[in-house]
């Protein structure tokens, strides 16, 4: 199943000073979904902002919130993040041992669920969970800080979960060190939601957004191509896709 690619920038790399602005910057400069990292400081080594935050600003956007917990426990803060607007709720495989029920809850909360992957964590985390996923995040850097650089390891993962996925109506997101130069190898591999950090938040204004997503949109929407056309191909190399156009 060919969806569409969805750019998802992370307010991680907001100004936070201006955070309801500069939502409304992305939005006006053609976000699809607008990314919520949020870190407890015991999961990850870092914390950013919680759910009252994300309430604070849910009413500049009609845009899908996509909020993506570093938090562990999680399951007592779902009905938290379902009630401050969040649309995708995703929780991380290693946050707790009972993921099953942690989507049972998310999709009781009326909300979309997904389950996120560290780097060392394999695919089959999610074997016996497919059917209660809409989402699955592939983190490309290891969580906890914008800014970090692509993990190309991680390409294969994409590649066996986008198999995994088949027909099932699963988005597959990625995250960590996307840009403009490995956007047509994600894409390549089989993601098609793309967060991204700092390399939306470049220059100040809407503008200056429209042109860093609409080149990660115009990268990834490339890339996606080949794999389409051929499923036994090998993941694509960053950069590669830019030698085979
Ligand atoms: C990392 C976060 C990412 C990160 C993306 O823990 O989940 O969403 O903020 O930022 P960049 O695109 O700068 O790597
Ligand atoms: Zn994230």
């Amino acid at each position: 199943m060919t969806k569409e690619i969805i750019i998802a920038p992370s307010i991680l790399a907001a100004d936070f000073a201006r955070l309801g602005e500069e939502i409304v910057a992305i939005d006006a400069a053609g976000a699809d979904w607008i990314h919520c990292d949020v870190m407890d400081g015991h999961f990850v080594p870092n914390i950013s902002f919680g759910a009252d935050v994300i309430k604070a600003v849910r009413p500049v956007t009609s845009k899908i919130f996509d909020v993506h917990l570093m938090i562990a426990p999680t399951d007592s803060y779902l009905e938290a993040f379902a009630k401050a607007g969040a649309d995708v709720i995703t929780v991380h495989a290693e946050a707790g041992p009972h993921l099953d029920r942690s989507l049972q809850a998310i999709r009781a909360l009326g909300k979309k669920a997904g389950i996120s992957l560290c780097p060392a964590t394999p695919e089959s985390a999610i074997e016996y969970l497919l059917d209660r996923l809409d989402l699955v995040l592939v983190m490309t850097v290891n969580p906890g800080f914008g800014g970090q650089s692509f993990l190309e390891s991680q390409l294969e993962k994409i590649s066996r979960i986008r198999s995994m996925i088949g027909d099932r109506p699963i988005r597959l997101e990625v995250d960590g060190g996307i840009t403009r130069d490995n956007a047509a190898a994600v894409a390549a591999a089989g993601a098609d939601t793309l967060v991204a950090g700092s390399a939306v938040f470049r220059g100040k204004s809407s503008a200056d957004y429209a042109g860093n997503i609409a080149a990660i949109r115009i990268a990834a929407e490339a890339g996606r191509v080949p794999k389409l056309q051929d499923n036994s191909a090998q993941p694509m190399r960053v950069g590669e896709a830019a030698l085979i156009r």
